[in-house]
C-alpha cells in the first residue's frame, strides 16, 4: 500500500494546565477526505493548528509525530514550515469572516498568496485570481475580483477563503468548521464545492465539524473526538448504522439533521447529559461522568482503542459483550 500523505502518531498538545489533544493518531491518503467530529472543546481546532504549527503561544506539542509526504513536520524549522504552509498544506480557519482583510480587495488577497509562494505578479496574478474565483464558482469573477469583503455575502466570502486556500494547489486542505456560520442551503453548496475541488485538484481534505450530520455525504472516514482523544474511528456508513462508542451514539441522537430519522430515534439509546468536556488528562475514561454504561473500573483506566476490523476503532471495552471486554487491553 502507498504510504499515506499525512500520518499523525500519538500527537499530544499541552497547555500548562491541560492536554487538550491527547495521543491522537490517524492517517490520510492522497485525495481522501477525513472528517473530525466532536463537540465544542474536544480539541478539533487545536489538532488542526498543531498540524499547521500555528498553535497559540501558551500551547506546545508535547509528544508525537506528524509526517506529511514522508517529511517530519514537527522537526521542521520555522522558515521551512512557512514555505510549506499555504503551498502544500492550506487551512481554512474557523472564523472566515474575520480571516479576510477588510481593506484589501479579494483579488489582492488572492494575488498576495500567489506572489508569496509562486512569485507571480501583475496581470498574470490578476488573471489567476479571476480563474480562481471562477474555480470556486463565484459568478462574474472579472468584476468580483475588485470587490471588498463587505460587498460579498457570507457564502461568497467563504468561497473567497477557499480560493485563497487552494490558490497554490495544496495537496492537503484543512477546513475547520467551513460552513458553521452559513445557513443550511449555502452549507451544502460550500461542502459540494470543497468536494469537487478535492477531486479536481487531487487534494486530501480534513473536514472539521461539530455537526456529525454532514459527514455521511462528504467523508471517506470519520474520527470522533472527545476531550482531546479519539474515541471512535469508522467509515461513515458503519458509524451511522452502528455507532459503537456511547459518546458517538449520543452525538448521533443529538444531531438535528438526524433527529427526524426514524432509525435514529430507535437507536437513541443514550442521551448525553452534562455538557462540559474536560481534558485535564486525569486518569480514567473522560466520558465516564456522562456515560450511561460506565462502570466503577472506568474511573481507573483510560480505555485503549480497540481495533474491531475494517478500519474501525473504538475506545470503550464495555460497548461489546463480555468476551470482547475480556480481551480489551487497557492503558494505565
Ligand atoms: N489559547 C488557549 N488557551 C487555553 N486553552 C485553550 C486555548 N485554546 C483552546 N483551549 C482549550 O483547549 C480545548 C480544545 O479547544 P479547541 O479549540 O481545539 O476545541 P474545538 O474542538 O475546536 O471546539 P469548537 O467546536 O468550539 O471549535 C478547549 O477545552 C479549550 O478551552
Ligand atoms: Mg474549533
Amino acid at each position: 500500500m502507498a504510504s499515506p500523505l499525512l500520518k499523525v502518531e500519538d500527537l499530544t498538545v499541552r497547555f500548562p494546565s491541560a492536554d487538550p489533544v491527547n495521543r491522537l493518531s490517524f492517517e490520510l491518503g492522497e485525495g481522501e477526505t477525513l472528517a473530525i467530529v466532536g463537540e465544542s472543546g474536544s480539541g478539533k481546532s487545536l489538532t488542526a493548528l498543531a498540524l499547521m504549527q500555528l498553535l497559540p503561544p501558551s500551547a506546545r506539542i508535547a509528544g508525537g509525530r506528524v509526517q506529511f509526504a514522508g517529511r517530519d513536520l514537527i522537526g521542521l524549522d520555522a522558515p521551512e514550515m512557512r514555505k510549506l504552509r499555504g503551498r502544500d498544506i492550506a487551512m481554512i480557519f474557523q472564523e472566515p469572516m474575520t480571516s479576510l482583510n477588510p481593506v484589501l480587495s479579494v483579488g489582492r488577497q488572492i494575488t498576495e498568496m500567489l506572489t508569496l509562494h509562486e512569485g507571480i505578479r501583475g496581470s498574470a496574478a490578476r488573471r489567476r485570481a479571476v480563474e480562481l474565483l471562477s474555480l470556486v464558482r463565484i459568478p462574474d469573477p472579472q468584476r468580483r475580483v475588485d470587490d471588498y469583503p463587505h460587498q460579498l455575502s457570507g457564502g461568497m466570502r467563504q468561497r473567497v477563503m477557499i480560493a485563497i486556500a487552494v490558490a497554490c494547489r495544496p495537496r492537503l486542505l484543512i477546513a475547520d468548521e467551513p460552513t458553521t456560520a452559513l445557513d443550511v442551503t449555502i452549507q451544502a453548496q460550500v461542502l459540494d464545492l470543497l468536494d469537487s475541488l478535492r477531486r479536481e485538484l487531487s487534494m486530501a481534505l480534513v473536514l472539521i465539524t461539530h455537526d456529525v450530520g454532514i459527514v455521511a455525504q462528504w467523508a471517506d472516514k470519520v474520527i470522533v473526538m472527545y476531550a482531546g482523544r479519539k474515541v471512535e474511528q469508522a467509515l461513515p456508513d458503519a458509524l451511522f448504522s452502528t455507532p459503537l462508542h456511547p459518546y458517538t451514539r449520543g452525538l448521533l441522537a443529538a444531531s438535528p439533521r438526524l433527529k427526524s430519522d426514524l432509525h435514529y430515534r430507535e437507536s437513541r439509546l443514550i442521551e448525553i447529559p452534562g455538557s462540559s468536556v474536560s481534558a485535564t488528562g486525569e486518569r480514567g475514561c473522560p466520558f465516564r461522568p456522562r456515560c450511561a454504561i460506565a462502570r466503577d473500573s472506568c474511573a481507573h483506566f483510560s480505555p485503549n482503542l480497540i481495533d474491531v476490523g475494517d478500519g474501525r476503532l473504538v475506545a470503550c471495552p464495555y460497548t461489546f459483550g463480555p468476551e470482547v471486554a475480556h480481551d480489551a487491553a487497557v492503558r494505565l
